[in-house]
């Protein structure tokens, strides 16, 4: 299956900070940014955070999930809130974040601030209004975004720092960080994953030289920068890119590479609006930006099969042995530059971690049920997700509609099969019975419906 566009790029339909607020957490025993000590080769004590701290401001639970119409913020994501797998070094987001600064510092030596810290709890002017998205555009939705208050939500893509970013007067930056999107439950689907955002601008002395108008150079720049990336992480792949449309870029792309005999999408980008710069006080400049997905290329990259796999706290994948003796050596372009020769360490390493992976996914078996039900006006696949991962957490790896059909007095009938499996053992019938019931009735009555 080609991983969903949506994921990463809702804005791609058509129809899609500051240094000093750097995020700080405690009350977490969770180490990040940690390099190899014995310490973190204990297993990942699950995160028992009840305050956050955000640049010197203190977030309680109750500031982010609220009992209120105006707030769709549930318990579980809250818990996710400052866990920043991409800060640690050992874990396949970190690793992933840190291939891709090694290609820009190596490239553009000491260009591009680096930013992974930055709140994830933005205003709606910073999300939507500061990069142009319309006031009816659907990301903006209580169905797909997590709102806090009418005003404040949790950043559905990294875009959201670049205007302030722009106006703070960088030039040349990536911003990494935790995104939250309300979305329907898969393999690749997870309401919190990880973006990181490019942002380079140029200035007339850089384009008047070349003969190109300052969108063209700015395009062609971005290209070429881009197809460097993806040959970085990736190897010599075959390449295209794909006319595509995002509110804050014109014109814009998505990259695509051939690979694993498929097209996968590898990141958004385009050339910045110049409104944009504009607001930033930046009219005599262009600028480029791309967006990319962490998760769907560490799946690739890795052979991840599962999103959820990235938020296990299983001792055999938080295992410093597991990513960091191998650092990238399960990375294509690792694995093709060594493949030819002789089968060495390294390739032996991949495989064991290969056939740890494989355990995780393949050792324990799904198990299916199914619930069909009279929806009503409101009923949303996003809202029907949230309640099923409510009481079956990452223990729901897919729930997918196989029926639908409206009856002579007009009523629709929804049947959904919900796929149960843990990435880390057996689960008993019983313990799937009761998952079940529980569902059914958060379902009935979170969502008012009519059980059949
Ligand atoms: N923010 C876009 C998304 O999440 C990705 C993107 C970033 C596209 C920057 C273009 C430029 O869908």
């Amino acid at each position: 299956m080609v991983m969903a566009i949506s994921h990463s790029f809702r804005f791609a339909r058509a129809s899609l900070v500051h240094h000093s607020n750097g995020l700080k957490s405690f009350a977490f025993r969770i180490p990040v940014s940690s390099v190899s000590t014995l310490a973190t080769k204990k297993k990942f004590t699950q995160p028992v955070a009840s305050l956050l701290e955000f640049g010197g401001v203190k977030i309680a639970k109750d500031d982010v999930v609220r009992d209120d119409p105006t707030n769709n913020v549930p318990d579980p994501i809250f818990s996710k809130l400052g866990m920043q797998l991409h800060r640690r070094n050992q874990h396949p987001i970190g690793i992933l974040k840190n291939a891709i600064y090694e290609y820009f510092d190596t490239n553009y030596p000491n260009k591009f601030d680096k930013f992974d810290d930055l709140c994830p709890i933005v205003s709606v002017k910073q999300n939507f209004d500061d990069v142009l998205v319309p006031a009816d555009h659907v990301s903006r939705s209580y169905n797909d975004t997590y709102y806090i208050d009418p005003q404040t939500v949790l950043r559905c893509h990294t875009s959201a720092h670049q205007a302030e970013l722009l106006s703070g007067g960088h030039n040349h930056f990536l911003v990494t960080g935790d995104v939250y999107r309300r979305d329907s439950i898969d393999s690749t689907h997870y309401p919190v994953f990880h973006q990181m955002e490019g942002v380079r601008v140029f200035s007339p002395e850089d384009w008047e030289a070349s003969g190109l108008d300052g969108t063209a150079y700015a395009a062609e720049d971005l290209k070429k920068c881009l197809e460097g990336l993806a040959r970085h992480l990736f190897g010599s792949v075959e390449m295209r890119w794909i006319d595509a449309y995002f509110p804050f870029t014109n014109p814009s792309y998505e990259l695509e590479i051939y690979f694993k005999e498929k097209w996968l999408e590898v990141l958004g980008c385009g050339v910045t609006e110049q409104e944009i710069l504009k607001r930033g006080g930046r009219s005599n400049n262009v600028a480029w930006a791309f967006g990319l997905g962490l998760e769907r290329l560490a799946m690739v990259l890795f052979d991840i099969p599962d999103i959820r796999l990235f938020w296990s706290t299983d001792e055999r994948f938080t295992s410093q042995d597991l990513w960091s003796s191998v650092p990238r050596s399960l990375t294509y372009s690792y694995f093709h530059a060594v493949f030819p020769g002789p089968i060495g360490d390294q390739i032996q390493a991949i495989f064991e971690a290969k056939s740890v992976l494989q355990l995780f996914y393949f050792g324990f078996p799904p198990c299916y049920k199914d619930m069909s039900f009279w929806i009503n006006e409101s009923f949303t696949e996003n809202n029907l997700c949230e309640v099923v991962r409510g009481v079956a957490g990452d223990l729901v790896e897919e729930v997918q509609l196989i029926d639908n059909f409206t009856n002579k007095k007009g009523m629709t009938s929804h049947c959904y099969r919900i796929a149960y499996r843990s990435m880390e053992r057996s689960l008993t019938d019983d313990e799937i019975n009761e998952l079940q019931w529980n569902v059914r009735d958060q379902v009935e009555k979170k969502l008012n419906v009519v059980l059949r």
